[in-house]
């Protein structure tokens, strides 16, 4: 029987996002009972998957009512996100996020960009101005010393546009304040009306134990654990997410903060993944190189292909500050490096090329379109069944990748619960 308070809740978001609640109702935690009629193994074991499901989404399901489970996020990603990925991930049943950027000056254009971002997201969605939450969250990188005015600059634009989630990673180590402070700024009152009444589940992106810790004692709702094997920035010393998120679900529900959902992130591709991630103790799952070649991403086209031909991944992308000394990247702490496609930048790293002139190269191959430099942030598992690439770039495996965002959160969600059943039913 379907929960009459969650067919409540969800009739008015599906109506405006035009689904039917059945939509919702089949993507949420019955999915496993009702698709899987068909299958007499799976039968048998519908009512353990079920309560597996349950277990995990309902908590995440109140918070995000539009949400199917497993619940699926795609990361917020300078160069790559924006309205059109971000709601079609929301419409899917996912979480989109948006990525809201790291200049928190009064008259930063990045602010002003984000603005008509979330005006856009509402109306993408067919959502009125004044009606609800906006269904999907906004990613912020803090080191910079502007994110001291965090509480004076984003959070009114905020609260005007309500997100559903606000994301917070990367404070500078030396202001140990900041994460505090912003969480204070989102969830203390303001506004009027609507405004008022927003109040947005903050997650903070760690790397360890004692930032999860940190994080809830702060006021997190959210600890998304990053895993070394996430593609992109990441803190300096990490652990792999089959260890890390475990020890951080068992670190929160030890201290105190069981009402701290965990999310994780780094190496997730597909379902197989996120029903690792469930077993480990997270209530969602984030993909970011896999939403980066999505047919709405604003990658470019040379990071997508990239991304499609790479294999191997554990020894194809690196975890490395050089990726950011060649890019110029100068801004970003110590405590950060990321990991991205092993390049002829790395090889020459490798071969002893002084850094100084190892940029030189990198910057006269960008004035010859010479990819071969570049840097492309990405992760070891996403390409370990690709073929390196074509010089005719007809790699029939690599396109069939290269899929809508809303496909891509379906199949991943459904995924999940397959490889759960498939499992259940092999024991
Ligand atoms: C291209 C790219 C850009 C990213 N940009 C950001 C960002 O702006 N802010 C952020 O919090 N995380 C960023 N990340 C990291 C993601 O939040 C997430 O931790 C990571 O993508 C998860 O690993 P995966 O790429 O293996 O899925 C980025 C990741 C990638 C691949």
């Amino acid at each position: 029987m379907a929960n009459p308070r969650r067919l409540l809740l969800l009739r008015p978001l599906a109506a405006r996002l035009g689904q039917t609640v059945d939509y919702f109702w089949r993507a949420g935690p019955l999915a496993c009972t009702r698709d899987q009629q068909h299958s007499s193994t799976h039968a048998t074991h519908s009512n353990e998957t079920r309560r597996l499901a349950t277990m995990a989404s309902s908590r995440m399901q109140s918070w995000f009512p539009h949400t199917a489970h497993p619940l699926v996020i795609s990361a917020p990603m300078d160069f790559v996100t924006n309205p059109k990925l971000a709601t079609e991930v929301t419409k899917a049943g996912g979480l989109g996020f948006l990525q809201g950027g790291r200049d928190f000056a009064s008259e930063s254009p990045v602010l002003g960009r984000l603005e008509a971002q979330l005006a856009q997201a509402r109306s993408l969605l067919g959502l009125p101005a004044n009606d609800g939450d906006l269904p999907v969250g906004v990613g912020f990188v803090l080191y910079a010393a502007s994110a001291r005015h965090f509480g004076a600059t984003a959070a009114p634009i905020l609260r005007r546009h309500r997100p559903a989630a606000v994301w917070l990673f990367a404070p500078a180590p030396d202001a140990p304040g900041t994460v505090p402070g912003a969480i204070r700024a989102l969830k203390g009152k303001g506004g009027e009306g609507a405004a008022a009444a927003w109040r947005p589940r903050v997650a903070v992106q760690v790397g360890s134990v004692a930032a999860a810790l940190a994080a809830a004692r702060h006021g997190a709702d959210v600890v998304v654990a990053q895993a070394a094997d996430a593609g992109g920035h990441q803190f300096v010393g990490g652990a792999g997410l089959v260890s890390l998120v475990p020890e951080v679900a068992d670190a929160l529900a030890r201290s105190g903060f069981a009402g701290v959902a965990v999310w994780a992130a780094g190496g997730i591709v597909d379902g197989r993944g996120v029903a690792a991630a469930l077993t480990l103790g997270a209530e969602g799952a984030v993909l970011g190189t896999r939403y980066m070649v999505a047919t709405e991403s604003d990658a470019q086209d040379y990071k997508k292909e990239a991304v499609l031909a790479t294999s191997d991944g554990g020894v194809n992308t690196v975890k490395s500050p050089l990726h950011d000394h060649i890019l110029g990247n100068k801004s970003w702490p110590d405590a950060y490096d990321g990991r991205a496609i092993v390049s002829a930048s790395w090889r020459d790293h490798l071969a002893g090329l002084p850094v100084e002139e190892n940029v030189a190269r990198f910057e006269a191959a960008k004035e010859t379109g010479d990819f071969s430099r570049m840097i492309t942030w990405s992760i070891p598992q996403l390409t370990s069944d690709r073929r390196p690439p074509l010089k005719s770039g007809t790699g029939v495996g690599l396109v069939r990748e290269a899929l809508p965002a809303a496909e891509i959160t379906r199949q991943v969600r459904e995924g999940a619960l397959e490889a759960i059943g498939r499992l259940k039913a092999s024991i």
